[in-house]
Protein backbone atom coordinates (compact mmCIF):
# COMPACT_ATOMS: atom_id res chain seq x y z
CA UNK A 1 0.00 0.00 0.00
CA UNK A 2 1.27 3.25 -1.38
CA UNK A 3 0.72 6.52 1.30
CA UNK A 4 -1.75 7.43 -0.64
CA UNK A 5 -3.54 4.64 -0.56
CA UNK A 6 -2.99 2.51 -3.30
CA UNK A 7 -2.16 -0.80 -3.80
CA UNK A 8 1.09 -0.48 -5.96
CA UNK A 9 1.73 -4.10 -7.45
CA UNK A 10 4.96 -4.45 -8.78
CA UNK A 11 5.32 -8.01 -10.54
CA UNK A 12 3.48 -11.45 -11.14
CA UNK A 13 4.23 -14.53 -12.00
CA UNK A 14 0.86 -17.12 -12.93
CA UNK A 15 -2.34 -16.63 -10.93
CA UNK A 16 -0.72 -14.07 -8.68
CA UNK A 17 1.01 -10.89 -8.24
CA UNK A 18 3.04 -9.51 -5.69
CA UNK A 19 2.53 -5.95 -4.14
CA UNK A 20 5.78 -3.51 -3.44
CA UNK A 21 5.77 -4.50 0.06
CA UNK A 22 6.40 -8.08 -1.26
CA UNK A 23 3.22 -9.66 -0.13
CA UNK A 24 1.54 -12.24 -2.90
CA UNK A 25 -1.80 -12.21 -3.64
CA UNK A 26 -3.64 -14.58 -6.01
CA UNK A 27 -5.46 -12.71 -8.97
CA UNK A 28 -8.60 -13.35 -9.16
CA UNK A 29 -9.58 -11.52 -11.35
CA UNK A 30 -6.75 -11.70 -14.37
CA UNK A 31 -5.99 -8.14 -14.05
CA UNK A 32 -9.13 -6.67 -15.97
CA UNK A 33 -10.27 -10.07 -17.54
CA UNK A 34 -7.35 -10.41 -19.48
CA UNK A 35 -4.27 -12.10 -18.64
CA UNK A 36 -4.93 -15.34 -19.85
CA UNK A 37 -1.92 -16.91 -19.72
CA UNK A 38 -0.55 -15.78 -16.33
CA UNK A 39 1.65 -13.02 -15.44
CA UNK A 40 5.69 -13.17 -15.60
CA UNK A 41 5.84 -14.84 -18.84
CA UNK A 42 9.47 -14.13 -20.27
CA UNK A 43 8.48 -15.70 -23.52
CA UNK A 44 6.07 -12.74 -24.47
CA UNK A 45 8.76 -9.95 -23.17
CA UNK A 46 11.56 -11.67 -25.49
CA UNK A 47 9.19 -11.65 -28.35
CA UNK A 48 8.26 -7.66 -27.69
CA UNK A 49 12.36 -7.09 -27.44
CA UNK A 50 13.23 -8.54 -30.24
CA UNK A 51 10.71 -6.99 -32.22
CA UNK A 52 11.57 -3.59 -30.56
CA UNK A 53 15.17 -3.80 -31.17
CA UNK A 54 14.32 -5.07 -35.10
CA UNK A 55 11.45 -2.50 -35.72
CA UNK A 56 9.37 -1.49 -32.73
CA UNK A 57 6.13 -0.46 -35.19
CA UNK A 58 5.53 1.13 -38.57
CA UNK A 59 2.03 2.62 -40.24
CA UNK A 60 0.11 0.00 -41.61
CA UNK A 61 -1.74 2.46 -43.53
CA UNK A 62 -1.83 2.53 -47.64
CA UNK A 63 -0.03 -0.19 -48.67
CA UNK A 64 2.63 -0.77 -45.80
CA UNK A 65 2.53 -3.15 -43.52
CA UNK A 66 5.42 -5.17 -41.02
CA UNK A 67 6.10 -9.32 -40.79
CA UNK A 68 4.52 -9.70 -37.39
CA UNK A 69 0.81 -7.87 -38.11
CA UNK A 70 0.70 -10.11 -41.41
CA UNK A 71 1.62 -13.33 -39.30
CA UNK A 72 -1.00 -12.00 -36.68
CA UNK A 73 -3.61 -11.70 -39.50
CA UNK A 74 -3.20 -14.70 -41.49
CA UNK A 75 -3.29 -16.46 -38.28
CA UNK A 76 -6.60 -14.90 -36.71
CA UNK A 77 -8.47 -15.17 -40.41
CA UNK A 78 -7.24 -19.28 -40.20
CA UNK A 79 -8.85 -19.24 -35.88
CA UNK A 80 -12.31 -17.23 -36.47
CA UNK A 81 -15.04 -19.22 -36.95
CA UNK A 82 -16.26 -17.96 -39.92
CA UNK A 83 -15.39 -18.33 -43.83
CA UNK A 84 -12.57 -16.40 -45.14
CA UNK A 85 -12.54 -14.29 -42.45
CA UNK A 86 -10.55 -10.58 -42.22
CA UNK A 87 -8.78 -8.59 -40.05
CA UNK A 88 -8.63 -5.23 -38.86
CA UNK A 89 -5.88 -4.19 -35.87
CA UNK A 90 -7.15 -2.09 -33.38
CA UNK A 91 -5.23 -0.64 -30.17
CA UNK A 92 -7.86 -2.23 -27.91
CA UNK A 93 -11.77 -3.25 -26.60
CA UNK A 94 -13.89 -0.16 -27.37
CA UNK A 95 -11.42 0.42 -30.39
CA UNK A 96 -12.91 -2.03 -31.82
CA UNK A 97 -16.22 -1.42 -30.78
CA UNK A 98 -15.82 1.40 -32.19
CA UNK A 99 -14.79 0.16 -35.89
CA UNK A 100 -17.26 -2.10 -35.59
CA UNK A 101 -20.12 0.19 -35.17
CA UNK A 102 -18.94 2.10 -38.07
CA UNK A 103 -18.48 -0.89 -40.19
CA UNK A 104 -22.03 -2.36 -40.34
CA UNK A 105 -23.54 1.41 -40.84
CA UNK A 106 -21.36 1.85 -43.76
CA UNK A 107 -21.28 -1.70 -44.87
CA UNK A 108 -24.85 -1.01 -45.49
CA UNK A 109 -24.90 2.44 -46.71
CA UNK A 110 -22.30 0.58 -49.56
CA UNK A 111 -24.99 -2.28 -50.01
CA UNK A 112 -27.73 0.35 -51.13
CA UNK A 113 -29.58 0.27 -47.26
CA UNK A 114 -28.09 3.50 -46.04
CA UNK A 115 -31.53 3.80 -43.74
CA UNK A 116 -29.83 0.53 -41.89
CA UNK A 117 -28.37 2.56 -39.42
CA UNK A 118 -29.74 1.24 -36.04
CA UNK A 119 -27.86 -0.76 -33.59
CA UNK A 120 -29.82 -3.07 -30.89
CA UNK A 121 -27.79 -3.98 -27.89
CA UNK A 122 -28.85 -5.78 -24.41
CA UNK A 123 -29.32 -4.62 -21.19
CA UNK A 124 -26.59 -5.47 -18.74
CA UNK A 125 -24.26 -5.31 -22.30
CA UNK A 126 -20.73 -3.81 -21.69
CA UNK A 127 -19.37 -2.52 -24.67
CA UNK A 128 -16.20 -0.14 -23.86
CA UNK A 129 -15.83 3.37 -22.97
CA UNK A 130 -15.19 5.36 -26.14
CA UNK A 131 -18.23 7.17 -27.28
CA UNK A 132 -19.90 4.26 -29.49
CA UNK A 133 -20.03 1.82 -26.38
CA UNK A 134 -20.93 4.36 -23.91
CA UNK A 135 -24.18 5.12 -26.35
CA UNK A 136 -24.11 0.63 -26.37
CA UNK A 137 -23.92 0.28 -23.13
CA UNK A 138 -26.42 -1.69 -21.07
CA UNK A 139 -25.22 -0.41 -17.52
CA UNK A 140 -27.20 2.89 -17.13
CA UNK A 141 -24.88 4.13 -14.88
CA UNK A 142 -22.31 4.54 -17.61
CA UNK A 143 -24.37 6.30 -19.86
CA UNK A 144 -25.45 8.60 -17.66
CA UNK A 145 -24.22 12.44 -18.02
CA UNK A 146 -22.49 12.65 -20.91
CA UNK A 147 -24.95 14.82 -23.16
CA UNK A 148 -27.17 12.70 -25.86
CA UNK A 149 -25.47 10.00 -26.70
CA UNK A 150 -26.21 8.27 -30.10
CA UNK A 151 -29.89 8.64 -30.48
CA UNK A 152 -30.01 5.01 -33.01
CA UNK A 153 -29.54 2.82 -30.46
CA UNK A 154 -32.28 0.52 -29.06
CA UNK A 155 -31.79 -1.48 -25.94
CA UNK A 156 -33.48 -4.87 -25.48
CA UNK A 157 -33.96 -7.46 -22.45
CA UNK A 158 -30.74 -9.42 -22.15
CA UNK A 159 -32.05 -12.74 -22.32
CA UNK A 160 -35.55 -12.41 -24.07
CA UNK A 161 -35.51 -13.16 -27.72
CA UNK A 162 -39.07 -12.41 -28.33
CA UNK A 163 -37.79 -9.16 -27.03
CA UNK A 164 -35.23 -8.93 -29.93
CA UNK A 165 -37.52 -10.19 -32.25
CA UNK A 166 -40.50 -7.31 -31.10
CA UNK A 167 -37.75 -4.84 -32.47
CA UNK A 168 -36.87 -6.69 -35.67
CA UNK A 169 -40.26 -6.95 -36.76
CA UNK A 170 -41.11 -3.54 -36.13
CA UNK A 171 -38.35 -1.64 -37.82
CA UNK A 172 -36.59 -1.90 -40.73
CA UNK A 173 -33.88 0.76 -39.93
CA UNK A 174 -31.43 -2.09 -37.78
CA UNK A 175 -28.15 -2.36 -39.00
CA UNK A 176 -26.63 -4.98 -36.60
CA UNK A 177 -27.50 -6.69 -32.85
CA UNK A 178 -24.07 -6.67 -30.66
CA UNK A 179 -24.12 -8.96 -28.39
CA UNK A 180 -21.32 -10.71 -25.82
CA UNK A 181 -21.70 -14.48 -26.07
CA UNK A 182 -21.36 -14.24 -21.84
CA UNK A 183 -21.87 -10.79 -20.40
CA UNK A 184 -19.24 -9.71 -18.48
CA UNK A 185 -18.59 -6.61 -16.75
CA UNK A 186 -22.39 -6.00 -16.81
CA UNK A 187 -22.39 -8.87 -14.28
CA UNK A 188 -21.06 -12.47 -15.73
CA UNK A 189 -24.70 -13.57 -17.46
CA UNK A 190 -24.12 -16.34 -19.26
CA UNK A 191 -27.07 -16.96 -22.04
CA UNK A 192 -29.78 -18.51 -21.22
CA UNK A 193 -30.69 -21.99 -22.67
CA UNK A 194 -31.14 -21.80 -26.54
CA UNK A 195 -30.87 -17.81 -25.92
CA UNK A 196 -28.06 -16.96 -28.78
CA UNK A 197 -29.11 -19.57 -30.83
CA UNK A 198 -32.66 -17.63 -31.13
CA UNK A 199 -31.18 -14.26 -31.65
CA UNK A 200 -28.70 -15.76 -34.04
CA UNK A 201 -31.78 -16.96 -36.65
CA UNK A 202 -33.83 -14.03 -36.24
CA UNK A 203 -30.57 -11.55 -36.94
CA UNK A 204 -30.58 -14.13 -40.28
CA UNK A 205 -33.89 -14.11 -40.99
CA UNK A 206 -34.38 -10.22 -40.51
CA UNK A 207 -30.70 -10.00 -42.27
CA UNK A 208 -29.29 -7.76 -39.46
CA UNK A 209 -25.28 -8.39 -38.91
CA UNK A 210 -24.71 -10.35 -35.98
CA UNK A 211 -21.74 -9.00 -33.92
CA UNK A 212 -20.60 -11.01 -31.25
CA UNK A 213 -18.44 -8.84 -28.57
CA UNK A 214 -15.88 -11.91 -27.59
CA UNK A 215 -13.66 -8.76 -25.99
CA UNK A 216 -13.70 -10.85 -22.55
CA UNK A 217 -15.03 -14.27 -24.39
CA UNK A 218 -12.31 -14.46 -26.69
CA UNK A 219 -9.25 -16.54 -27.22
CA UNK A 220 -10.50 -19.01 -24.84
CA UNK A 221 -12.03 -17.91 -21.61
CA UNK A 222 -14.72 -20.01 -22.33
CA UNK A 223 -13.71 -23.39 -22.65
CA UNK A 224 -13.72 -22.61 -26.75
CA UNK A 225 -11.23 -20.15 -28.38
CA UNK A 226 -14.43 -17.98 -28.93
CA UNK A 227 -17.44 -17.96 -27.51
CA UNK A 228 -19.07 -18.03 -30.97
CA UNK A 229 -17.68 -21.55 -31.43
CA UNK A 230 -19.17 -23.09 -28.24
CA UNK A 231 -22.54 -21.45 -29.53
CA UNK A 232 -22.16 -21.53 -33.05
CA UNK A 233 -22.43 -18.11 -33.99
CA UNK A 234 -21.38 -18.19 -37.16
CA UNK A 235 -21.19 -14.22 -36.49
CA UNK A 236 -20.84 -11.38 -39.46
CA UNK A 237 -17.82 -9.62 -37.09
CA UNK A 238 -16.31 -10.67 -33.74
CA UNK A 239 -14.71 -8.07 -31.62
CA UNK A 240 -11.94 -8.97 -29.61
CA UNK A 241 -8.75 -7.73 -28.09
CA UNK A 242 -7.96 -8.49 -24.07
CA UNK A 243 -6.57 -12.14 -24.34
CA UNK A 244 -5.68 -11.59 -28.00
CA UNK A 245 -1.94 -10.48 -25.87
CA UNK A 246 -3.20 -12.05 -22.33
CA UNK A 247 -2.99 -7.67 -21.43
CA UNK A 248 1.08 -7.98 -22.12
CA UNK A 249 0.87 -5.13 -24.21
CA UNK A 250 -2.24 -3.37 -25.61
CA UNK A 251 -3.77 -4.43 -28.91
CA UNK A 252 -7.96 -5.52 -30.21
CA UNK A 253 -8.65 -7.03 -33.85
CA UNK A 254 -12.10 -7.21 -35.59
CA UNK A 255 -12.78 -10.31 -37.23
CA UNK A 256 -14.90 -9.62 -40.03
CA UNK A 257 -16.75 -12.46 -42.28
CA UNK A 258 -15.84 -12.24 -46.12
CA UNK A 259 -19.89 -10.81 -46.67
CA UNK A 260 -18.99 -7.28 -44.49
CA UNK A 261 -15.44 -7.06 -45.69
CA UNK A 262 -16.03 -7.41 -49.58
CA UNK A 263 -17.34 -3.89 -50.27
CA UNK A 264 -13.79 -2.55 -48.95
CA UNK A 265 -11.60 -4.70 -50.74
CA UNK A 266 -9.27 -3.47 -53.12
CA UNK A 267 -7.66 -6.42 -53.95
CA UNK A 268 -11.03 -7.69 -55.49
CA UNK A 269 -11.20 -4.89 -57.58
CA UNK A 270 -13.71 -2.44 -55.12
CA UNK A 271 -13.56 0.95 -55.70
CA UNK A 272 -14.50 1.64 -51.78
CA UNK A 273 -11.80 2.85 -49.40
CA UNK A 274 -13.02 3.08 -46.00
CA UNK A 275 -11.38 6.08 -44.22
CA UNK A 276 -10.54 4.32 -41.07
CA UNK A 277 -7.89 3.40 -38.72
CA UNK A 278 -5.52 4.10 -35.91
CA UNK A 279 -2.29 4.96 -35.40
CA UNK A 280 -1.07 1.79 -33.31
CA UNK A 281 -3.62 -0.30 -35.94
CA UNK A 282 -1.35 -3.12 -36.38
CA UNK A 283 1.26 -2.26 -33.77
CA UNK A 284 4.24 -4.46 -34.84
CA UNK A 285 5.32 -5.07 -31.04
CA UNK A 286 1.79 -5.82 -30.08
CA UNK A 287 1.43 -8.11 -33.03
CA UNK A 288 4.59 -10.24 -32.27
CA UNK A 289 3.12 -10.23 -28.66
CA UNK A 290 -0.26 -11.78 -29.93
CA UNK A 291 1.99 -14.22 -31.83
CA UNK A 292 3.80 -15.21 -28.89
CA UNK A 293 1.08 -14.96 -26.35
CA UNK A 294 -1.27 -17.76 -29.26
CA UNK A 295 1.61 -20.11 -29.00
CA UNK A 296 1.24 -20.41 -25.32
CA UNK A 297 -2.32 -21.03 -25.36
CA UNK A 298 -1.87 -23.13 -28.14
CA UNK A 299 1.25 -25.53 -27.27
CA UNK A 300 -0.27 -25.71 -23.03
CA UNK A 301 -3.57 -26.26 -24.15
CA UNK A 302 -5.04 -23.79 -21.87
CA UNK A 303 -8.62 -23.30 -24.00
CA UNK A 304 -8.88 -27.07 -23.18
CA UNK A 305 -7.81 -26.32 -19.68
CA UNK A 306 -10.49 -23.91 -19.23
CA UNK A 307 -13.16 -26.32 -20.15
CA UNK A 308 -12.53 -28.61 -17.37
CA UNK A 309 -11.76 -25.54 -14.56
CA UNK A 310 -14.94 -24.35 -15.21
CA UNK A 311 -17.06 -27.02 -13.56
CA UNK A 312 -14.61 -26.52 -10.58
CA UNK A 313 -15.38 -22.62 -10.42
CA UNK A 314 -18.94 -23.66 -10.74
CA UNK A 315 -18.86 -25.96 -7.78
CA UNK A 316 -16.56 -23.70 -5.80
CA UNK A 317 -19.06 -20.59 -5.72
CA UNK A 318 -21.96 -22.38 -5.66
CA UNK A 319 -22.38 -23.13 -2.15
CA UNK A 320 -21.59 -19.48 -1.57
CA UNK A 321 -25.32 -18.91 -2.73
CA UNK A 322 -26.65 -20.50 0.83
CA UNK A 323 -25.49 -16.87 2.54
CA UNK A 324 -28.00 -14.90 3.16
CA UNK A 325 -26.73 -11.69 2.10
CA UNK A 326 -26.11 -13.23 -1.32
CA UNK A 327 -28.71 -13.00 -4.20
CA UNK A 328 -27.32 -15.56 -6.88
CA UNK A 329 -23.86 -17.15 -7.55
CA UNK A 330 -23.10 -17.35 -11.74
CA UNK A 331 -20.62 -19.49 -12.54
CA UNK A 332 -19.59 -22.79 -14.33
CA UNK A 333 -19.43 -20.90 -17.97
CA UNK A 334 -15.79 -20.70 -18.46
CA UNK A 335 -13.71 -19.12 -15.95
CA UNK A 336 -15.99 -16.18 -15.79
CA UNK A 337 -18.00 -16.04 -12.08
CA UNK A 338 -19.88 -13.21 -9.59
CA UNK A 339 -21.20 -13.22 -6.72
CA UNK A 340 -23.89 -11.12 -6.24
CA UNK A 341 -25.20 -9.93 -2.78
CA UNK A 342 -28.69 -8.97 -1.78
CA UNK A 343 -29.96 -5.09 -1.97
CA UNK A 344 -30.03 -5.07 1.54
CA UNK A 345 -26.59 -6.05 1.45
CA UNK A 346 -25.29 -4.18 -0.87
CA UNK A 347 -27.02 -0.64 0.73
CA UNK A 348 -25.10 -1.72 3.92
CA UNK A 349 -21.73 -1.44 2.22
CA UNK A 350 -20.97 -5.55 1.87
CA UNK A 351 -19.43 -5.38 -1.87
CA UNK A 352 -16.59 -3.12 -0.76
CA UNK A 353 -16.17 -4.78 2.75
CA UNK A 354 -15.97 -8.19 0.82
CA UNK A 355 -13.00 -6.95 -1.48
CA UNK A 356 -11.49 -5.69 1.52
CA UNK A 357 -11.91 -8.47 3.70
CA UNK A 358 -10.69 -10.86 0.12
CA UNK A 359 -7.78 -8.67 0.40
CA UNK A 360 -6.65 -9.24 3.86
CA UNK A 361 -6.69 -13.05 2.76
CA UNK A 362 -4.73 -12.70 -0.49
CA UNK A 363 -7.05 -12.61 -3.19
CA UNK A 364 -7.46 -9.89 -5.50
CA UNK A 365 -10.74 -8.83 -7.25
CA UNK A 366 -12.70 -5.80 -7.89
CA UNK A 367 -16.83 -5.04 -7.93
CA UNK A 368 -18.77 -5.03 -10.80
CA UNK A 369 -21.68 -2.60 -11.67
CA UNK A 370 -24.16 -4.38 -9.41
CA UNK A 371 -21.97 -4.72 -6.98
CA UNK A 372 -21.33 -8.22 -7.50
CA UNK A 373 -17.78 -9.65 -7.02
CA UNK A 374 -15.84 -10.74 -10.32
CA UNK A 375 -14.61 -13.84 -10.62
CA UNK A 376 -11.90 -14.75 -13.59
CA UNK A 377 -8.79 -16.01 -12.77
CA UNK A 378 -5.60 -16.78 -15.24
CA UNK A 379 -6.05 -19.88 -17.33
CA UNK A 380 -2.80 -21.17 -14.96
CA UNK A 381 -5.18 -21.19 -12.06
CA UNK A 382 -5.19 -23.91 -10.18
CA UNK A 383 -7.98 -26.13 -9.05
CA UNK A 384 -6.75 -25.41 -5.14
CA UNK A 385 -5.95 -21.91 -5.86
CA UNK A 386 -9.97 -21.79 -7.67
CA UNK A 387 -11.24 -23.16 -4.04
CA UNK A 388 -9.28 -20.53 -2.24
CA UNK A 389 -10.82 -18.13 -3.88
CA UNK A 390 -14.42 -19.40 -2.59
CA UNK A 391 -12.91 -20.64 1.14
CA UNK A 392 -11.53 -16.84 1.16
CA UNK A 393 -15.18 -15.37 0.47
CA UNK A 394 -17.08 -17.66 3.03
CA UNK A 395 -14.63 -16.02 5.19
CA UNK A 396 -14.93 -13.19 4.79
CA UNK A 397 -18.66 -13.07 4.22
CA UNK A 398 -18.49 -14.91 7.76
CA UNK A 399 -16.43 -12.25 9.06
CA UNK A 400 -18.91 -9.36 7.77
CA UNK A 401 -22.38 -11.26 9.89
CA UNK A 402 -23.50 -12.99 6.84
CA UNK A 403 -25.12 -16.12 7.87
CA UNK A 404 -25.30 -19.52 5.99
CA UNK A 405 -28.96 -20.79 5.39
CA UNK A 406 -29.63 -24.26 6.24
CA UNK A 407 -31.83 -24.96 2.86
CA UNK A 408 -30.26 -24.78 -0.74
CA UNK A 409 -31.79 -21.45 -2.17
CA UNK A 410 -33.76 -22.34 -5.72
CA UNK A 411 -31.67 -19.18 -6.70
CA UNK A 412 -28.29 -20.55 -7.60
CA UNK A 413 -27.29 -19.93 -11.53
CA UNK A 414 -26.22 -23.71 -12.17
CA UNK A 415 -25.42 -22.59 -15.82
CA UNK A 416 -23.51 -25.49 -17.09
CA UNK A 417 -26.76 -27.56 -16.56
CA UNK A 418 -24.67 -29.21 -13.88
CA UNK A 419 -25.55 -29.90 -10.26
CA UNK A 420 -22.90 -27.54 -8.49
CA UNK A 421 -23.91 -27.13 -5.05
CA UNK A 422 -22.21 -29.22 -2.63
CA UNK A 423 -24.53 -29.66 0.84
CA UNK A 424 -24.65 -25.95 2.67
CA UNK A 425 -25.56 -27.54 5.76
CA UNK A 426 -21.94 -29.81 5.75
CA UNK A 427 -20.08 -27.36 3.69
CA UNK A 428 -18.37 -30.35 1.98
CA UNK A 429 -15.40 -29.21 -0.13
CA UNK A 430 -13.88 -30.92 -2.96
CA UNK A 431 -10.23 -29.68 -2.24
CA UNK A 432 -7.89 -28.12 0.65
CA UNK A 433 -7.57 -24.20 0.67
CA UNK A 434 -4.08 -23.45 -0.53
CA UNK A 435 -2.45 -22.17 2.95
CA UNK A 436 0.17 -20.46 0.87
CA UNK A 437 -2.68 -17.57 0.84
CA UNK A 438 -1.89 -16.98 4.61
CA UNK A 439 1.83 -17.04 4.17
CA UNK A 440 2.89 -13.24 6.09
CA UNK A 441 0.17 -12.01 6.77
CA UNK A 442 0.29 -8.71 7.17
CA UNK A 443 -2.61 -6.14 8.93
CA UNK A 444 -5.59 -5.07 6.78
CA UNK A 445 -5.29 -3.02 5.05
CA UNK A 446 -8.57 -1.13 5.74
C1 LIG B 1 -17.33 -6.92 -23.87
C2 LIG B 1 -16.38 -5.77 -23.86
N1 LIG B 1 -16.34 -4.96 -24.93
C3 LIG B 1 -15.49 -3.93 -24.99
C4 LIG B 1 -14.64 -3.65 -23.94
C5 LIG B 1 -13.71 -2.47 -24.01
O1 LIG B 1 -12.39 -2.88 -24.07
P1 LIG B 1 -11.19 -1.88 -23.67
O2 LIG B 1 -11.36 -1.61 -22.20
O3 LIG B 1 -9.97 -2.64 -24.04
O4 LIG B 1 -11.34 -0.65 -24.49
C6 LIG B 1 -14.64 -4.46 -22.81
C7 LIG B 1 -13.75 -4.19 -21.68
O5 LIG B 1 -13.87 -4.74 -20.62
C8 LIG B 1 -15.55 -5.54 -22.76
O6 LIG B 1 -15.61 -6.35 -21.69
Amino acid sequence: MSRTGELVLASGEGAYVVDESGRRYLDAAAGLWYCNVGHGRREIADAAAEQMRRLAAYSAFGDLATRPALDLAERLSAMAPMADARVFLTSGGSDSVDTAVKLVRRYWAEAGQPERTAIVTRLHAYHGMHLAGTSLAGIQANRDGHGDLDAAVVQVEWDDSAALEDVLDARDDVAAFFCEPVIGAGGVYAPPPGYLREVRELCRRHDVLFVADEVITGYGRVGSMFGSDRWHLEPDVILTAKGITSGYVPLGAVLVSWRVAEPFWVDRGSPVIWRHGYTYSAHATACAVAMANLDIVEREGLVARVDGLQHDLGRALGPLAAYDAVSEVRAGVGLLGAVEFTPDAVSEGMPPRVIAGLRERGVLTRTLASGAIQVSPSFVVSERDIAGIAIALEETLTSLGAVRTTTQRSDVASLSGASLLSDPATGERAVAFDDRHYADQRPPHH
